[in-house]
């Protein structure tokens, strides 16, 4: 078994599901219900957040199974953990990560968006790979088991050639349309080669140093391999956090919130049996697998390493290049750039 520790006890942690749902939405219920992971430490800065989880999840573990902190350093200087999920606010993930690295977990497993700048980025990944830790970035519709599956037979070829991938999904690019961005490289591949985007500006009031964060309007991504993405921002009736990849031989739709429609090169319909498609299960639970399998001595989870880099140099490449109204080629020049992605 695998010990967890979770820093920030909020939305994505454990609030968007109770322990009753069958297929919960949060990293705790992801951590209970993988057989290869257990709970053991939780740290939250709010006494008020510790208590309202200990009131709704205390009973869905084993008695006294968990220990409360209240806060990373407390709970890092006091554990030592192989999983650290670290679920606090994107202008925090760089300082509480940097902490979390010194701690030396086994993997750290950090919510999107990954860093507020390029510059966040770069430094936490040669900070955790200075200490082979390999950080995963929480994309987590990433994890649908139907998409999974569609990723394996669209790579083995299942609509031929890909040829162009579009994604639906608007809002903050880092916070939230971000997971489209890496929805979109899931089909096209994570070879981004240059990007040029149209954004919505925000005007907010964000703290000192900071750019407030744009929405995606509209993004074209160019890949290495020929495969052209674009990232549709206002996509009226089409699904959020969906994508159709147009292939040589045919073509799919499909979303974390939509089943899978597969056309043959004539639009034809393909039935869905034929497919060998997943049951249903957890996005959350189908990660915390991925990184009990990649401890136990398998293959790296997905949404690491070149690929989470992949999806945030896209990302921060559509700011750049609709605030400069260039094409911007990847790697994006700009690292700096300070974006506040409160997701
Ligand atoms: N993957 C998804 O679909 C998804 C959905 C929602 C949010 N998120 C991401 O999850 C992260 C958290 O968002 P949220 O909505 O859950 O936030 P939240 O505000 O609900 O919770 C964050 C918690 O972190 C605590 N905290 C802050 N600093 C701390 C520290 N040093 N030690 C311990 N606790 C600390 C706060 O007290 C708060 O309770 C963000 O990066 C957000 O973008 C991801």
């Amino acid at each position: 078994m695998y010990s967890v520790g979770v820093i920030g006890l909020g939305n994505i942690a454990a609030r968007y599901s109770n322990p009753e749902d069958p297929y919960p939405y949060c990293h705790v219920g992801g951590i209970r219900l993988c057989e290869s992971t257990d709970l053991v430490a939780v740290a939250d800065l709010s006494k008020e957040q510790q208590a309202e989880f200990k009131q709704i999840w205390g009973p869905a573990f084993p008695p006294d199974s968990i220990r409360y902190y209240d806060g990373s350093a407390e709970m890092l200087s006091s554990e030592t953990l192989d999983i650290v999920a670290v679920c606090v606010r994107g202008p925090y993930h760089y300082e509480v990560t940097m902490e979390v690295i010194e701690a030396a977990p086994k993997l750290i497993f950090l919510e999107k968006p990954m860093g507020c700048s390029l510059d966040e980025v770069d430094k936490m990944t040669k900070a955790a790979e200075a200490k082979g830790i390999p950080i995963v970035v929480d994309y987590s519709r990433h994890w649908a088991p139907h998409l999974l599956r569609l990723q394996e037979l669209v790579r083995d070829g299942l609509i031929g050639d890909v040829q162009s991938v579009i994604g639906y999904c608007g809002g903050g690019v880092l916070s939230f349309a971000i997971h489209t961005t890496d929805l979109i490289c899931q089909f096209a591949g994570y070879d981004p080669a240059s990007v040029s985007a149209f954004l919505q500006p925000n005007t907010s009031t964000v703290p000192e140093g900071y750019e407030p964060e744009p929405g995606v309007i509209a993004g074209t991504i160019r890949f290495a391999s020929g495969v052209t993405g674009y990232h549709v921002g206002q996509h009226a009736t089409a699904p959020a956090f969906a994508v159709d990849v147009l292939g040589s031989e045919g073509s799919l739709r499909a979303g974390i919130y939509i089943g899978a429609t597969v056309r043959n090169k004539d639009g034809e319909l393909i039935d869905n049996s034929t497919l060998d498609l997943p049951k249903n299960a957890s996005v959350f639970k189908v990660a915390y697998e991925q990184i009990a399998a990649y401890l136990d001595g398998g293959p790296l989870p997905h949404c690491t390493g070149d690929d989470y880099m992949a999806v945030n140099e896209i990302g921060f490449a559509m700011i750049e290049s609709s605030s400069t109204g260039q094409t911007i080629t990847i790697p994006c020049q700009t690292r700096n750039r300070l974006i506040y992605a409160n997701g």
